[in-house]
């Protein structure tokens, strides 16, 4: 069996495994944009390829080259990056295609079907906008874009194009988040009362310079020309996951954002705390920081019957068998509760977290610690970029999937605004548009 067979095996049976193998299963009707990428979508496109142009071929370009070479259904014709070390890096890779400095050039190519685009936040809007004009099914990254004008232009766009457009928002794609997903529409958690989500890392997130003249070009995530810092790198996909599980969007935000630690010139906040309040009274915060990776990353989902955490795959029910009487005892006694109770005062315990080690969503589990900014295997990065390869061959889009990263960039793009406003945001009725999972 070749490696290719195997990929695609592996593939049917997790598809399988979570239910949505086949037309009529419940998660390709609750969760639409998976129509892309199952057995009848590969049947569709089997033998043809579909022809794409990759624009930015930086860290993220050259993955997605390397999730995509592993597919039969795609074929990389053109290259296009302005800086010429990491065109010539991508064209290691795919020897055969043709280099470009301006994807304008990319873009009157009658042959090129579709365009991934992995460039620099403050690039996607124009070039995506262009794409679609020029008649291409378009990927761009996440966020959107770093302005909600321009979220909502590309929007309208896609809309007004007919054409396919893809938002790098894998999760929608991750095995374990779609099963998080469908158990949590199920009731398993009960009652969504909160929602806690973090990113920590300990890093200075910066790349190498091979001049220091460069170091805008290179390290543009730090500035705000060009990027949103942890909002728009990282926040993005945890509010997706967060809207996705709530099944609407935040009404008001409010947070704080500083730099803290790495006080290097750079003009993005390194440390971000908010809160998103949905109209029901549930909060979702938000706590980003590079300069502590203690705590990892998560979206932790609390419901009055459970808990969830999608990115270590795991649930944990809050009537889970106690600790026999016994085992409490001497674990009180090992931890010198009894000293601390004052004597003939109120009794009380310390009301720690709790030890329940949870159950895991899916057998396979594939969790990560967020150290990569590229990307890592098994998050949904590979199913979404095999979905956009079927669309482009079939032009049919995935549903759902663009409101579901227009809301997570606009809501991203307004917790920056109410951090350097201080102040609480609502979120503006002219950037609603209309998608019935949400508004
Ligand atoms: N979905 C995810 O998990 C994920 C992970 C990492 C990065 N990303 C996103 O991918 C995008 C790229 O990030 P990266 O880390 O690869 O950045 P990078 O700096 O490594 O690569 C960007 C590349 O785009 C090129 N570029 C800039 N402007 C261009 C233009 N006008 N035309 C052609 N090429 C141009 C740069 O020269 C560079 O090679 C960002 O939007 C980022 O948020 C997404």
């Amino acid at each position: 069996m070749t490696f290719i067979e195997k990929k695609l095996i592996d593939r049917r049976s997790f598809l399988k495994d979570i239910g949505y193998l086949g037309g009529a299963s419940l998660a390709l009707v609750t969760f639409p944009w998976l129509n892309a990428c199952t057995a009848t979508a590969r049947k569709e496109t089997a033998g043809e390829k579909a022809k794409l142009a990759i624009i930015g071929t930086g860290s993220r370009g050259t993955y997605h080259i390397g999730n995509l070479s592993k597919l039969p259904n795609v074929e990389i014709i053109a290259l296009c990056d302005n800086f010429e070390p990491h065109l010539k890096q991508a064209s290691a890779l795919v020897p055969g295609a043709k280099l470009f400095a301006d994807y304008r050039e990319v873009l009157a190519l009658p042959e090129v079907q579709g365009v991934l685009i992995a460039t620099p936040l403050d690039q996607h809007a124009h070039i995506t906008i262009d794409a679609l004009k020029a008649g291409k099914h378009t990927f761009c990254e996440k966020a959107m874009a770093l302005k909600m004008e321009d979220c909502l232009a590309m929007y309208n766009t896609y809309r007004e194009s007919g054409k396919v457009l893809y938002i790098g928002q894998q999760r929608l794609f991750d095995p374990k988040y779609i099963r998080a997903m469908e158990m949590i529409h199920s009731g398993v958690i009960g009652e969504i009362t909160d929602i806690r989500s973090y990113w920590f890392r300990n890093n200075d997130w910066r790349r190498p310079l091979p001049d220091p003249s460069l170091e805008r070009k290179i390290n543009w995530r730090l500035y705000k020309e060009y990027s949103g810092g942890l909002m728009t790198e990282l926040a993005s996909h945890q509010l997706q996951v967060a809207n996705w599980a709530m099944k609407m969007i935040p009404e008001s935000v409010m947070g704080m954002g500083d730099i803290i630690f790495w006080k290097d010139g750079r003009e993005v906040f390194d440390s971000v705390n908010l809160i998103y309040r949905y109209s029901n009274g549930v909060k979702l915060t938000y706590e980003s920081n590079i300069s502590n990776k203690f705590n990892g990353l998560e979206v932790q989902i609390l419901g009055h019957k459970g808990t969830l955490e999608p990115e270590k795959g795991k649930y944990y029910l809050e009537d889970a068998q106690p600790a026999p009487g016994i085992m409490q005892l001497i674990n009180q006694i090992e931890h010198n509760v009894f000293d601390r109770i004052a004597i003939a005062g109120p009794s009380w315990v310390p009301e720690t977290a709790s030890l329940n080690k949870g159950e895991y969503i899916l057998p396979q589990n594939n969790a990560h610690d967020g150290s990569s900014s590229v990307g890592v295997a098994g998050d949904g990065s590979e199913q979404l970029v095999e979905a956009f390869c079927n669309s482009v061959i079939t032009g049919k889009p995935a549903e759902c999937l663009v409101e579901e990263a227009y809301y997570s960039s606009i809501l991203s793009l307004l917790g920056i605004q109410a951090m350097e406003e201080k102040t609480l945001k609502i979120f503006p009725e002219e950037y609603k548009i209309p998608y019935s999972k949400f508004v």
